[in-house]
C-alpha cells in the first residue's frame, strides 16, 4: 500500500461534544493533517458501505453524552465502532474500551480480577436492591450511576435514614444499574489522575476538591451538566476556584496499576483515577477513563502538551512507519496487546 494512503483519507475524529476536541484539532491543524470531526448525536451508517472512508477512527465517545441532550449516542457508539473495525480501520480507543468507559460496573470487575484495591461495591439494576446493598457495606456511601461521567449522578448518603429518606428520588442512570460504593474519605481532599497513552504512562495530576461535589471532572473541561460550551470552558478545573489541580508523580505502584487497568480494558489513551484513603492510608481505584480531555491549559501544569505526543501516537497508526494501516490494539485470547507495542516484537 503506498505510504500516502493513509493520510488520503481523512483522520476521523468520533466525538458530540462541541468544544472537547479543539485542541486535539489545532494540532492536527499545525501539522496539515486531514481530518474529519464524526458528530454521532446526529448520525447515520449501512452496514453494506464497506469502502473505508478514514484512514484511522479517534474514538473520543464520552458516557456523559446523554446530559448534553444526547441521548442517541450512548448505545449506537458501539455498532458504530464496530463497524468502522470490521472494515479493518484502526479505532484508537477501540469498542472494547468503550465497553468499560460505559460501564462503572465492568471497571470494578477489572479491579476485583487484577488485584487493584477499589472501594467495596455492590452493582444493583433496581433501587430496591439498593438498602440491602448498602447494609452490607459501611456507611457513608455513595451510588453511582454505571454509566458514569464527570461524576453525573453520583449520591452520598451518610446513613440508612438518610438512604431511606432520599432512596426514591435516585436516579440510577439511563441503563438503570448502579454501584453502591463505600465512600472512602480522601486525605487532604486530594485524588490523582494518571494518565496513559499507548500503554505508556503520560503525566499525572493530584486534584484537590474544596467543595462537596461529586461533578469533579478532573481531566476534562468539565464540570456538569454546563449548559453551553462557554460555561464548559469556564469551568476547566485549573481555573475553576473550587478545584486546586498539580501536576505530581504518583508511587510506582500506581503508574503500573495504571497501565495494567488501561491496557486490559484495551484503552490506547485513558486516564485511571484513585485517592488515597485518610483513615488507612491504602490506596484505592475508583475510575477507568478512556476519554482524555487532559488538563486545560496543560503545558503551563504540565511543562508540556500532552495533545503533542497523542497527535504522534495517532499519526503512528497509520503513518509509514507502520505500513498499511491496522487495528491499533490487537486482541489476543488473554485480553488485549497490540503486538505493534510489545516490547519483544522486532518490528523495525
Ligand atoms: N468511593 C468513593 N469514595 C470517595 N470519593 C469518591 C468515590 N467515588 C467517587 N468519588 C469522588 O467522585 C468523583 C467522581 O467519581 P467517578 O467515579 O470518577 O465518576 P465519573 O466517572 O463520573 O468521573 C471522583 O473524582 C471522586 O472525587
Ligand atoms: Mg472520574
Amino acid at each position: 500500500m503506498p505510504e500516502t494512503m493513509g493520510m488520503t483519507r481523512p483522520i476521523a475524529i468520533l466525538d458530540e461534544h462541541p468544544e472537547w476536541s479543539t485542541r486535539l484539532l489545532a494540532e492536527l491543524d499545525r501539522r496539515e493533517l486531514p481530518w474529519q470531526k464524526v458528530d454521532h448525536s446526529n448520525h447515520a451508517y449501512d452496514p453494506r458501505d464497506r469502502e473505508p472512508q478514514f484512514s484511522v477512527i479517534v474514538n473520543r465517545t464520552s458516557p456523559s453524552s446523554h446530559t448534553r441532550g444526547h441521548p442517541g449516542v450512548l448505545f449506537y457508539a458501539e455498532p458504530l465502532l464496530a463497524h468502522f473495525e470490521a472494515l479493518g480501520i484502526p479505532v484508537i480507543n477501540p469498542v472494547a474500551a468503550y465497553r468499560f468507559e460505559k460501564s462503572k460496573a465492568l471497571q470494578a470487575g477489572l479491579f476485583e480480577q487484577l488485584g487493584v484495591r477499589y472501594p467495596r461495591a455492590i452493582v444493583v439494576n433496581h433501587r430496591g436492591r439498593i438498602p440491602a446493598a448498602a447494609a452490607s457495606l459501611r456507611f457513608p456511601i455513595v451510588v453511582k450511576p454505571n454509566v458514569g461521567g464527570s461524576g453525573a449522578g453520583i449520591t452520598r448518603f451518610d446513613s440508612p435514614q438518610d438512604l431511606e429518606t432520599r432512596l426514591a428520588s435516585l436516579d440510577l442512570g439511563p441503563d438503570g444499574t448502579a454501584l453502591v460504593q463505600e465512600y472512602v474519605e480522601p486525605r487532604d481532599g486530594a485524588i490523582v489522575r494518571v494518565e496513559v497513552l499507548d500503554g505508556r504512562y503520560l503525566y499525572a495530576i493530584r486534584i484537590v476538591r474544596r467543595t462537596d461535589q461529586f461533578n469533579l471532572c478532573p481531566a476534562d473541561i468539565c464540570r456538569t451538566p454546563a449548559p453551553d460550551a462557554a460555561n464548559a470552558l469556564a469551568a476547566c478545573p485549573v481555573d475553576t476556584p473550587s478545584l486546586e489541580v498539580a501536576r505530581t508523580e504518583p508511587p510506582a505502584e500506581a503508574v503500573a496499576a495504571a497501565i495494567r487497568l488501561t491496557r486490559a480494558a484495551s484503552i490506547d489513551v485513558g486516564g485511571v483515577e484513585y485517592l488515597v484513603g485518610k483513615h488507612d492510608g491504602r490506596m484505592y481505584f475508583y475510575d477507568v477513563n478512556a476519554t482524555s480531555n487532559f488538563v486545560a491549559n496543560a503545558p503551563e501544569v504540565l511543562g508540556f502538551d500532552p495533545f503533542v505526543p497523542f497527535v504522534d501516537f495517532i499519526q503512528s497508526c497509520v503513518g509509514p512507519r507502520n505500513g498499511p494501516p491496522h487495528p491499533p490494539t490487537l486482541r489476543t485470547s488473554r485480553g488485549t496487546r497490540d503486538a505493534r507495542r510489545e516490547p519483544a516484537s522486532p518490528r523495525a
